[in-house]
């Protein structure tokens, strides 16, 4: 069962960046676009792995960072000629706080505090 997880404010993610929370179904990408939507999924690059949580955002994309595969923020998919997908998840802003719908957080991290596997 999934509940909403107050996971920080919008402010807490710098603008094109991403913040990391742990959870029981992995490790979940939050971004926060530059016009401030913000975007969760899956930190896992449907290449290879790649921490998407460390990739460029622009518009409402993201490119990965280990071979640039581009993926779509509000879907997950990837832009063709790549074919993938990340899992996405549900996330709300409520009174500037970022709710996540996961079973459960363990921690929320930068990403920038995060180490390459
Ligand atoms: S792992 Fe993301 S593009 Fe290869």
């Amino acid at each position: 069962m999934s509940d909403w997880h107050d996971i920080g404010t919008v402010e807490d993610i710098p603008r094109l960046g991403a913040r990391v929370v742990q959870s029981p179904q992995g490790n979940i990408a939050v971004f926060r676009t530059a016009e401030d939507e913000i975007f969760a999924l899956r930190d896992r690059c449907p290449h290879k792995a790649g921490p998407l949580s460390q990739g460029i955002v622009h518009g409402k994309r993201v490119t990965c960072p280990l071979h640039s595969w581009t993926l779509e923020l509000g879907t997950g998919e990837a832009i063709a000629p790549d074919v993938g997908c990340a899992a996405r998840f549900p996330v709300k802003v409520e009174g500037g706080r970022i709710l996540l719908q996961v079973s459960a957080v363990a921690a929320v991290s930068d990403h920038s505090a995060g180490t390459l596997a």
